[in-house]
C-alpha cells in the first residue's frame, strides 16, 4: 500500500495539489444567506456587509482601466520579473498599478511568523497527506462548485488546463515553502498577481456569450465565492485530516490555519470575513461550501480532463482508474456518481481497507530517525518535477488575462 500510495497517489497528487483553488460558489437562486458572524473573524467585528455582493473595487476597477487603455501585455512582461517578496517593483510600471501593488504586498498586521514558520514545518511532516488531500478532495471539489466551474470553463485558462493547473499549483507550492511570505519567499508575490488576475476575470467573464447563458450571476468572484473556495482548501483538508485520526497537536493545527488565513487576506479578502478559528471555519462552510455542491456539465468536463491527467503524467494506465478511486473514496459516493466515476473493482476495496491502517502505520513510522526527511525529500522533489512537467520546462508566470476562453 505505501508503494502504491507513493508511487501513483502522490505524484499525481502533487500534480493536481493546488487545484483546490480552482473556483467558488454556487447557483445564485440556490445560495443560504450568508449569516456568519463576524465576531468569529480574525477582525472580531465587521459592517456587516454580505460577501456575495462585495467584490474588491480598488483592484477591480484599476484591472479594467489597464485592459481598457491596452496596458495588460506591457504590465504583464513588466511583471515576469518580480518574483520575490521584497523585490522593487520595475520602474516603468503605470503609476496606478505601482501604488495599488505597493499596498497591496503589505502583510496584515497580525500576521504572526512564528505561526508561519510552524506552518512550513506542519507542511513538511504533513506533506503526503497534504498532496493527497488539495488533489483529491480540495482539487476534485472544485468541479462540483458550480461557480467555480463555470469561471473556471469559461475564462482564458479552461481552454489550457494544464496551464492553468500549474499556475495555480505555484500557489500551493509556494504556500509550502518554509520563507513563504518572508522577504526571500515569493507568496506575497503569487497572491497579488492572483488578485490582479482574478479581478480580469471579473471584467472579462461579463462579456462572455457562453458565461452569461451559464452562470446565474452578473459578476464572478464575489468575497464569499473566494472563502467558499478557501474551505473547499483549509477547511477540508483538515477535516479530513481529522476524520482520518493523524495526530496533529493544536499548535500545528493552529499554525496551518494562520497560513491559510494570510493568503486570504493577501488574496484581497476583507478580514471580517476570515475564521478565527477552526471552529468558526466549520461553521461558516457548513453554511456556504456543503449546501451549494451540485454538478454542472462544465465541472463534469474538468473533472474528467483533471482525471486524464495523471496518465499523461505518468504514462499509466492505472492512474485514471486509481484517481477515480481516490475521489470516491475521500467526497463520497455522491460527488463521484455527479462526476460519472464508474466504480473501481480492484481500487474501491483497496482504499477503503488499507488507506486508514497505511496511516496508522506511517504515523508509527514518522518517529523513526531520519524517516521524516525522508519522506519530505520524496514529496519535495516529486513537486518540484510535477511543475516542472506541468509548465513544460518553461517558468511558471500568473499574467493578467486579455480575453475569455478562445474556442
Ligand atoms: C486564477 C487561486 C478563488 C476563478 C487563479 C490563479 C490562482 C488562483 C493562483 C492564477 C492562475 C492562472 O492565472 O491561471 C485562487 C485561490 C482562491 C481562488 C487560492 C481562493 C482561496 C477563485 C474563485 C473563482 C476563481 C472563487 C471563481 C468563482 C479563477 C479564474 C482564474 C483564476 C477564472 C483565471 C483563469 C484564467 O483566465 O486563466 N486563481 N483562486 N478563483 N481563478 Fe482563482
Amino acid at each position: 500500500m505505501e508503494e502504491l500510495s507513493r508511487r501513483d497517489a502522490l505524484r499525481i497528487g502533487g500534480a493536481l495539489g493546488a487545484l483546490g483553488a480552482l473556483g467558488a460558489a454556487s447557483s445564485a437562486q440556490a445560495r443560504p444567506l450568508w449569516t456568519w458572524s463576524a465576531q468569529g473573524s480574525v477582525a472580531g467585528a465587521g459592517a456587516g456587509a454580505d460577501p456575495r455582493w462585495v467584490w474588491d473595487p480598488e483592484a477591480d476597477e484599476l484591472v479594467a482601466s489597464l485592459l481598457d487603455r491596452g496596458d495588460v501585455p506591457r504590465v504583464n512582461a513588466l511583471l515576469r520579473s518580480w518574483t520575490r517578496n521584497d523585490q522593487p517593483l520595475p520602474g516603468e510600471l503605470p503609476a496606478d498599478l505601482r501604488d495599488f501593488v505597493e499596498r497591496a504586498r503589505q502583510l496584515p498586521p497580525w500576521v504572526d511568523h512564528g505561526k508561519l514558520a510552524r506552518s512550513f514545518d506542519f507542511t513538511r511532516r504533513r506533506g503526503l497527506y497534504l498532496g493527497v488531500l488539495y488533489a483529491m478532495a480540495s482539487g476534485m471539489m472544485s468541479t462540483v462548485i458550480p461557480k467555480e466551474a463555470r469561471a473556471v470553463y469559461y475564462s482564458y485558462g479552461g481552454a489550457n488546463m494544464k496551464d492553468r493547473i500549474a499556475k495555480t499549483a505555484k500557489l500551493g507550492y509556494d504556500i509550502g515553502t518554509h520563507n513563504a511570505y518572508a522577504p526571500d519567499g515569493e507568496m506575497t508575490v503569487t497572491c497579488v498577481k492572483t488578485r490582479l488576475v482574478h479581478a480580469a476575470v471579473r471584467h472579462l467573464l461579463p462579456q462572455s456569450p457562453q458565461w452569461n447563458q451559464a452562470a446565474p450571476e452578473d459578476i464572478p468572484i464575489s468575497q464569499a465565492d473566494i472563502m467558499v473556495t478557501w474551505h473547499s482548501l483549509a477547511t477540508t483538508v483538515m477535516q479530513k485530516l481529522t476524520e482520518w485520526e493523524v495526530p496533529i497537536p493544536v499548535e500545528d493545527s493552529d499554525a496551518y490555519l494562520h497560513s491559510w488565513q494570510v493568503t486570504a487576506h493577501m488574496l484581497g479578502v476583507s478580514d471580517e470575513y476570515i475564521p478565527a478559528s477552526w471552529n468558526e471555519a466549520d461553521k461558516q462552510a457548513e453554511q456556504v461550501l456543503h449546501p451549494i455542491l451540485e454538478p454542472t456539465p462544465e465541472g463534469k468536463d474538468l473533472a474528467d480532463i483533471l482525471l486524464g491527467l495523471g496518465a499523461e503524467l505518468d504514462g499509466s494506465v492505472l492512474s485514471r482508474p486509481l484517481l477515480g478511486a481516490f475521489t470516491r473514496y475521500v467526497l463520497g459516493d455522491q460527488i463521484a456518481d455527479w462526476l460519472e466515476i464508474p466504480r473501481e473493482p480492484v481500487f474501491d476495496p483497496m482504499l477503503q481497507t488499507f488507506w486508514r491502517p497505511f496511516i496508522a502505520a506511517r504515523e508509527v513510522g514518522l518517529h523513526f530517525p531520519g524517516s521524516d526527511e525522508t519522506y519530505w525529500l520524496f514529496e519535495e522533489v516529486l513537486r518540484k518535477v510535477v511543475l516542472v512537467y506541468l509548465s513544460e520546462g518553461q517558468p511558471i508566470n500568473i499574467e493578467i488575462p486579455q480575453v475569455n476562453r478562445p474556442s
